[in-house]
């Protein structure tokens, strides 16, 4: 994956603003210079959770959550580091560079053409076969829906894609054909109704054959290839937004035929899996795309079990303005049967009427337990502990709480509240060897630096950087320095952003963590302070030094000026 350029970060953070950012999603309170809330990563009564407009910077005095507006999008959101990333450039309204932009490993171009001539020879082959023109008449499936799929049918021999497509090897790694033993490959998907599927972008990334009669499989897909992945990507889902940019939801069904019905029937939100089980990626990709997802069950045990399996990895991408629900289906229908059967209004009162998470949720843990006995109750706590925690902090999540406390009729806190457990240091990304291992930090050099992160102006107006000492805190404060008389305007977010994963981030974290900034504080006269006492007690040090070696050698020239110059500070 193409690593996101450093000075691309670096004007992120100062595009963004962290106090607007949380306060969209935690309202913030004036409090002196700083903004201050209840901490959303922790249970508290009282606000110890602030944020620095200066440094951009939140953190938490209870927990110790800490961090810039990425670390915050990724703990409050629960995003990876390049998905939190992509939120604030969209936000920001700035594109990630292109060659960033792209993830994954580079794809051969080859890999598209072949997809691409595969379903051209697909759709092609269908308007001349009466045997899958019929089957798709008898499915009742019509023309139109058919194009606006491009359903199409792959030709009763071994041959076609590859020999349509001169590269074999390319053949095979798009997953259209199947290599022999003896080095030779023939077609994958052969006298089957094909089923392209699209990525966002519209672009052919694999198929589904659907076998005519009662052949196994019913259904054949392509393969994981470099651009298949059925865990991430799903059917229909390209065809959807085409429909509408921004469906009011998306609905989620098990299969292409169940897409193709419902579009046909107007109802043109519908997404399928490619054959698995709905993933928390799934979830996440679509809630890009809308606010609500209908999850589309048989009304049987087995589909109240896929419900509950969707609904555990649906949790991890809930959010406050998100919104999940359950739909089950009559014993025996499926979507494609039921719209034919009822019709497109009497389906869409099913949506409409389908069932919002929190209640299956609830409904499916009660369930399991005897709410009549004390046992039962605290059993149910216990039970949705997990859920609970799964989410996200936020309203939501509140709410789901505040549900099992009415039914169990004590404040769930009260069972489960424990003091926030301060916590560990997050683990460094590269190996720390030895030399490397974050410095320690003397008092004063800690002083120094979180007056300097406080105010980076300061070390514009040094007349000179100080040459520090070769301890490794105090290289870390020479660096620190640097970087900001550099760049006066840069922020202690902007900085930490360009330390994330190297050593010194931990070193830089304890110092922003303990900045509770006392009032009256002054940065420039603490800097100052605490600078002149290291540099004095070099300048002692080195007196020592030299004079322990003025008595083994004498000293050069060069010594004894610096000897001289050292007494004079
Ligand atoms: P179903 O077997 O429930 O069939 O598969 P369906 O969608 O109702 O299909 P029709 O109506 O008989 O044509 C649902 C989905 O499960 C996947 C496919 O994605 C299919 O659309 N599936 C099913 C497979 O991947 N392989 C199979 O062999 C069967
Ligand atoms: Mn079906």
């Amino acid at each position: 994956m193409a690593r996101i350029p450093q000075n691309f970060i670096d004007d992120l953070i100062a595009r963004t603003d962290i106090v607007q950012l949380i306060d969209g999603r935690v309202p913030l309170k004036r409090q002196g210079g700083e903004y201050a809330a209840c901490c959303p990563f922790h249970d508290e009564k009282s606000p110890s959770f602030t944020v620095s407009p200066t440094k951009q910077f939140y953190h938490c005095f209870g927990c110790g959550a800490h961090g810039t507006a990425i670390s915050f999008l990724m703990e409050y959101d629960r995003l990876e580091f390049r998905d939190a990333i992509e939120e604030l450039a969209r936000m920001a309204g700035v594109e990630i560079p292109a060659d960033a932009a792209d993830s994954g490993p580079s794809i051969d171009p080859k890999l598209w053409e072949a997809l691409d001539t595969a379903q051209q020879i697909f759709a092609r082959s269908l308007r001349g076969s009466d045997k899958a023109i019929a089957y798709l008449k008898g499915r009742g499936l019509d023309g139109a829906t058919a194009k606006r799929f491009g359903i199409g049918y792959a030709p009763d021999a071994w041959q076609t894609v590859v020999d349509a497509v001169a590269d074999t090897a390319i053949a095979v790694q798009a997953g259209l054909a199947i290599r022999k033993d003896d080095g030779r490959a023939y077609d994958r998907f052969r006298d089957r109704v094909t089923f392209p599927i699209r990525d966002l972008r519209g672009r052919v990334i694999g198929f589904g054959g659907r076998a005519f009669g009662d052949e196994k499989p019913k259904y054949l897909n392509s393969p994981e290839t470099p651009v298949f992945h059925k865990g991430t990507q799903l059917y229909g889902l390209y065809e959807a937004r085409q429909a509408s940019k921004a469906p009011a939801h998306l609905l989620v069904v098990e299969g292409y035929m169940d897409v193709a019905a419902l579009a046909q029937f107007g109802i043109d939100c519908a997404v399928a899996t490619l054959g698995t089980a709905t993933t928390t990626d799934h979830i996440n990709l679509m809630f890009r795309t809308t606010s609500r997802i209908v999850l589309c069950f048989d009304g049987d045990r087995a589909g109240r079990d896929a419900g509950w399996r969707a609904v555990e990895r649906a949790l991890p991408a809930m959010r406050d303005g998100r919104e999940i629900r359950l739909l089950f289906l009559p014993d025996g229908e499926d979507p494609d049967t039921l719209v034919r059967k009822e019709g497109a209004d009497a389906f869409g009162e099913r949506i409409a009427g389908s069932e919002p998470l929190s209640t299956f949720l609830l409904s499916q843990l009660t369930d399991e337990v005897d709410l009549s006995s004390v046992d039962g109750r605290a059993r149910l706590v216990a039970l949705a502990k997990p859920h609970l925690e799964a989410l996200a902090p936020g309203a939501f999540r509140k709410g789901l709480e505040q549900q099992v406390s009415q039914i169990v009729g004590f404040d769930i806190h009260d069972m489960t509240a424990s003091p926030p457990t301060p916590r560990p240091p997050p683990p460094p990304l590269v190996e720390s060897d030895e030399e490397h291992a974050p410095p320690t930090l003397t008092p004063r050099v800690r002083r120094a630096a979180r007056a300097l992160l406080e105010r980076p102006a300061i070390a514009a107006e040094l007349p000179s950087i100080p040459r520090l000492a070769d301890a490794p805190d105090q290289q870390f404060l020479e660096q620190l320095i640097h970087a900001f008389a550099d760049n006066p305007a840069m922020t202690a977010a902007q900085y930490l952003e360009r330390l994330r994963g190297e050593p010194d981030e931990a070193t830089l974290d304890d110092v922003l963590s303990a900045a509770t900034v006392p009032a009256g504080f002054d940065p420039a006269a603490d800097f100052q302070e605490a600078l002149g006492l290291i540099t004095q007690d070099n300048a002692k040090q080195r007196i020592r030094n030299l004079t322990t070696l003025s008595q083994q050698r004498e000293l050069t020239q060069g010594e004894r000026e610096e000897l001289r110059a050292a007494y004079q500070r």
